[in-house]
């Protein structure tokens, strides 16, 4: 059941211009996936949503845009480089390579990222029987090896053999720990403060998987809070509590979403709970807020030799701020907004497929269509009626095709919340209707009410 559901969001990602799969006239390319006309506009969507909660209504908060490319000294600090590794192994019939770490947890044993190569190799070893490539179902694997998934690049390398490589950012929150202290000085943000950004990350996931959910190339919100030492677990749990408001303000329902806490904390972490979401495979991350301790700035006052400490301006002590971090993938967030918009149902004898997307989330949000096509009167006056509301609420769309039926079920299938239809009626009385997504309900309206009848629902 939930296959087939997993089975039918991509097919209509792909049929209705959401989400295409990247290169695909050149037969693919793994790990990586092209937003179309309505993927960018639920995309932006999505993101000026985050934007708008974490940094516009929040004194506290402010926004950075910091480089793809950075120093790879800041990935040797941050400890990137040596230990931003996952476990691999190779099918040695068909060379599928696996994620030990998530075949084993699939056999009931769980491992974390502390664990060395030595004892996962041990642990796979042991529970060789059990696990067959789900290529080939062949059982015989090479040696477990710990594969670094910093993606490295040649930027400013003119060695040849890359032997000075530069590395595209895996997280872009390193891009805020090195900016703390440009902040400070230039702007008034006084601690407890936070710093937001979003923007590309790539990994070299050994085995991207599950449509939008595990990408080479995807796009993190993170947001860094700086804080005192001592308020470093009272402003955590704000931010727990706040980051669950807004994840319930996009209108997920809440029975598909709980958190989870991290058993396997990293050693400078004080807690870390994910923020899980009912994807069609069951109960999966969505979003991490971690309690970081100081050991960001710390590490990079090592790594770079500057103070990166802050001086409290009212007691003048000087400490190296803590951290707590909200961090979370787009792709992921639009993953599971379309999951949980996905609906069918029966409406006038017939069957449907619609997006129930919050109206101000959805890629469009009204349709405007002239009952007949070849009547040049109300065609005019559709044209004039869509010039009229694309002014005020963007984007709206306009459809003269096919009957009106089909134009709804196009529409709702997209998630468009509103279609309003020009009819010989309104040529007589400038009266429209409008027709609401979720129930097919209509509603004869004057023109003259249109924008802001609809600006009151988005
Ligand atoms: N700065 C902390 C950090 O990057 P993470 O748990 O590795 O932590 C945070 O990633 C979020 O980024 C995840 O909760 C997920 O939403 C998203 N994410 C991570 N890896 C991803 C991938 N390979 N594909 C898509 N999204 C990913």
């Amino acid at each position: 059941m939930q296959n087939e559901k997993l089975e039918k969001i991509v097919s209509l990602c792909k049929r209705r211009g959401f989400v295409y799969p990247s290169s695909e006239i050149y037969g693919g390319f793994a790990g990586v996936y092209d937003f179309g006309p309505l993927g960018v506009e639920l995309e932006n969507n999505l993101k000026a949503h985050w934007w708008k909660r974490m940094v516009h209504k929040r004194r506290d908060i402010v926004g950075l845009d910091s480089g793809i490319f950075m120093s790879p000294k800041i990935w040797e600090a941050s400890g990137h480089t040596k230990s931003f590794s996952d476990p691999m192994a190779e099918c040695k019939k068909c060379n599928t390579r696996i994620r030990v770490d998530k075949f084993l947890s699939e056999v009931g044993v769980f491992t974390d990222e502390k664990i060395s190569e030595e004892e996962i190799g041990n642990l796979f070893e042991k529970n060789r029987k059990k696990i067959k490539c789900l290529n080939c179902g062949g059982q015989n694997f090479t040696k477990v090896r710990k594969f670094n998934l910093l993606v490295k690049s040649n930027l400013g390398d003119f060695t040849e053999s890359n032997s000075v490589p530069t590395y595209l950012r895996g997280e872009t929150c390193q891009g805020i720990y090195v900016n703390f202290k440009n902040v400070v000085d230039s702007t008034h943000m006084k601690l407890p403060f936070g710093i937001a950004q979003i923007g590309k990350a790539f990994r070299n996931e050994i085995s991207p998987r599950q449509f939008l959910f595990r990408l080479r190339e995807f796009e993190q919100m993170e947001m860094e809070y700086f804080t005192r030492p001592d308020g470093e677990m009272t402003e955590y749990e704000k931010l727990k509590d706040y980051r669950w408001k807004a994840v319930l303000s996009l209108g997920l329902k809440e029975e598909n979403l709980r958190w989870k806490k991290h058993d396997n904390l990293v050693f400078y972490a004080k807690e870390a709970y994910d923020i899980e979401y009912n994807f069609p495979w069951g109960f999966d991350e969505m979003e991490g807020i971690h309690a970081r301790g100081d050991y960001d700035l710390t590490e990079h006052c090592s790594g770079s030799g500057q103070d990166l400490s802050y001086q409290d301006p009212l007691t003048n002590e000087k400490f190296v701020p803590h951290i707590i971090e909200s961090s979370g993938g787009v792709s992921r967030l639009f993953f599971a907004i379309i999951c949980d918009a996905y609906s069918e149902d029966e409406l006038g004898g017939e069957k449907r497929v619609y997006l129930k997307l919050k109206p101000d989330l959805a890629p469009i949000k009204a349709a405007v269509f002239p009952l007949l096509k070849n009547r040049p009167e109300l065609v005019a006056k559709a044209g004039e009626v869509f010039d009229m509301l694309n002014e005020e609420v963007q984007p709206v769309t306009f459809d003269d095709n096919g009957n009106i039926g089909k134009r709804y079920r196009r529409q709702d299938e997209i998630g468009t919340p509103f279609c309003v239809t020009i009819d010989f009626d309104t040529l007589a009385d400038n009266t429209v209707t409008v027709r609401d997504r979720d129930t097919g309900r209509q509603e004869r309206i004057k023109i003259s009410e249109l924008v802001a009848q609809i600006k009151s629902k988005l």
